[in-house]
């Protein structure tokens, strides 16, 4: 029988799904009955910290100090449980311009008999697997993103877990802010999409939501704060994502420089809202950065599922010799598209339809 290897990794930011996705593509690539089917026999291979471990590593084995491990099914029978990556992580950009690498991991590639690569990750990590395919490997994309920015796809993992953990912590501040008649300016993840900030808003009923696609007025947000008040509101929520800002303003960055894949540190925006709130409405304000938080903990049902619809797609993809492509989720079904009309390109909210821009909220009426 015709023996084919597979390695699988997880790149860019972790989140809840990853675990889920490798397991499941895992278990349809070395499931026994399906095996007799297709009349291939695969093998997968864990390749350790995104594309890093693709850059230093000397053997395959189990040991856990090796870049590349054999995956089973009894290794990952429990894996959907779990957040994060049990295979790691990292940002490392082979293609970085001032450190260009990718020789090395396409000799890699070629050193291990790595016949397929199934890259799980966002627009960076499948960036990186687009390149790749052109250089002549093998590779299926898998979208992963709390962020939900990647084009041609309605869904990325992580993003429900993602929703649940900003719902979950505005209903906890909703006591305290109660309590106090505090308002709570609640920043959000996302970069340029404001998904998170939207979506995280819609669902915890935040009384007034900025997102990055459309610049906001300092002036309307306090005058809204005011007008809530006055109608009986003893406390507010208003939820920001890291990369809005208001009319005529720039971006808030956290850390000065980019990473090997060209992006800012977003952030601060949540604390200069909360300064400038408190200083014209002259009402208390505190701001609260979600952060990591969205990124932790188990996945949702609704991430499990989707990780395992997607891991036992990117097999289908690899049974029919389908590369250079990404398993994603179109009008209610799984499907597939290829990567170079994924990569370079963002899914943005469409203000137009889905976002008041008078009220600052969503807006999910027939139109
Ligand atoms: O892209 C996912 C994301 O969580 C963004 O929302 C956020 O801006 C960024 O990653 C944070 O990255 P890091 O893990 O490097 O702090």
């Amino acid at each position: 029988m015709e023996k084919i290897r597979i390695g699988i990794l997880t790149g860019g930011g972790d989140c809840a799904g990853l675990n889920p996705a490798i397991k499941w593509a895992v278990k349809t690539a070395l499931s026994e009955r399906l095996e007799g089917e297709r009349g291939v026999q695969y093998e997968v291979l864990g390749i350790k910290n995104g594309w890093r471990g693709l850059l230093n590593v000397e053997s395959v084995g189990p040991d856990a100090e090796e870049n590349i491990i054999p995956l089973s099914q009894e290794k990952v029978r429990t894996w959907d449980r779990y957040g994060g990556t049990f295979l790691g992580t990292s940002r490392t950009n082979p293609y970085d311009p001032e450190n260009d690498q990718s020789k090395t991991v396409l000799d890699n590639i070629e050193k291990f008999g790595l016949e397929v690569i199934i890259a799980i990750g966002g627009d960076d990590t499948l960036g990186v697997a687009l390149k790749l395919s052109k250089a002549g490997v093998n590779v299926v994309g898998i979208p992963k993103t709390i962020d939900k920015d990647l084009a041609e796809t309605d869904y990325t993992l992580g993003f429900e877990t993602a929703i649940s953990v900003i719902t979950e912590e505005v209903d906890r501040l909703r006591t305290t802010a109660g309590s106090h008649q505090r308002i709570f300016v609640v920043e959000t993840m996302g970069r340029h999409a404001g998904w998170l900030a939207l979506e995280g808003g819609e669902s915890s009923g935040a009384y007034i939501i900025l997102i990055p696609e459309y610049d906001f007025s300092l002036e309307r947000v306090n005058e809204l704060v005011l007008e809530g008040r006055k109608a009986g509101a003893r406390y507010d929520i208003i939820l920001v994502a890291e990369g809005a800002k208001p009319v005529g303003g720039t971006e808030f960055v956290k850390i000065e420089g980019v990473d090997s894949f060209g992006h800012k540190a977003l952030g601060g925006i949540g604390e200069y809202m909360a300064d400038e709130i408190a200083g014209n409405t002259k009402l208390e304000c505190r701001s609260v950065v979600l952060s990591h938080l969205q990124r932790g903990g188990a996945p949702c049902a609704y991430d499990r599922r989707m990780g395992r619809y997607f891991g036992i797609a990117a097999i289908d993809l690899i049974t029919n010799n389908d590369y250079g492509k990404m398993v994603c989720y179109r009008n209610g079904r799984i499907t597939s598209v290829p990567l170079s009309r994924v990569i370079g390109k963002t899914n943005f909210v469409n203000v137009e339809t889905e976002y008041d821009k008078e009220r600052y909220n969503g807006r999910r009426t027939i139109l």
